[in-house]
């Protein structure tokens, strides 16, 4: 396989852009193709065959473009699907899912000792994070909460004002998280929200960026499998299997530049 190869990123919709952002801030030589399923969003109320069978489907996409690498950028996908993607994909392309990068960083890094979790419902239904750093560091509490409001509420743009300020506050006064020291933000649409929650916290808990964690892992995985690209990247490519201006409006705040989203069928 060659170097010169995209990686191929994907997401429910567009809040995998967070993801995208980082792998590029952080290996800006490499090019990227991302696949947002805008038609099918949101994944985290949706059935495990439903998501399986999208997530799938964009795995076929991806291994089509040639991709040297696929990351599933969705939690809920990451949750339900990654299983299913490897046992697909087979030893054609390395799968990194956006669970087990933080499992390792939570387990290996730090002192944490109770840990609290927030995402979709179909992911926080999966208990994957507890069972995951339970199974590495049985001594860790881990707590989960569904918050299925933030991914749209973030979406519409409600952001840094009033209204995401009360959803915010009374997600996470419940007393499933209480005494957390870290809290990992299991869904990525969440970056964007990060500083209203440290600030309910007062800065007196981590929250932990997924997104930065995740392109760490994807530079350590390319640069074992020596296929870290060293030279002028292409342009990155951008489809969605649904297009609405808004959807390309809100690209901006998820990637942190304007992008160009092309529309894409891979169902037929
Ligand atoms: N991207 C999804 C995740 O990270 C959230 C949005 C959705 O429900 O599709 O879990």
């Amino acid at each position: 396989m060659s170097s010169t190869l995209p990686i191929g990123i994907f997401d429910s919709g567009i809040g995998g852009l967070t993801v995208a952002s980082a792998i590029h801030h952080l290996l800006p030589k490499e090019e990227l193709i991302y696949f947002g399923d805008t038609a099918h969003l949101p994944y985290g109320d949706k059935s495990a065959e439903a998501i399986k069978y999208f997530s799938l489907k964009i795995g076929k996409f991806l291994l089509d473009k040639q991709c040297k690498l696929i990351v599933i950028a969705c939690n809920t996908a990451s949750s339900l699907a990654y299983q299913d993607l490897v046992d697909f994909l087979g030893d054609r392309i390395p799968v990194i899912n956006v669970i087990d990068p933080v499992v390792d960083y939570m387990v290996n890094h730090g002192n944490h000792r109770k840990i609290g979790v927030i995402g979709t419902k179909a992911t926080i239904k999966t208990d994957v994070y507890a069972k995951k750093i339970k199974a590495l560091s049985p001594e860790l509490e881990v707590k989960s909460l569904p918050t299925p409001l933030l991914a749209p509420m973030i979406e519409e743009g409600f952001f840094s004002n009033t209204i995401s300020k009360t959803v915010i506050n009374s997600y996470l006064s419940s007393p499933k998280l209480k005494n957390i020291d870290s809290l990992i933000l299991a869904c990525t649409h969440y970056p964007l929200i990060k500083s209203e929650i440290e600030a309910y916290y007062q800065n007196k808990v981590e929250i932990i960026n997924t997104a930065e964690i995740v392109a760490q892992y994807v530079k350590k995985r390319l640069t074992e499998l020596d296929l870290l690209h060293l030279d002028q990247p292409k342009r990155h490519q951008f489809y969605v299997s649904d297009y609405t201006p808004s959807f390309e409006k809100s690209t901006k705040l998820f990637f942190g530049e304007k992008i160009h989203l092309k529309l894409k069928n891979i169902w037929s």
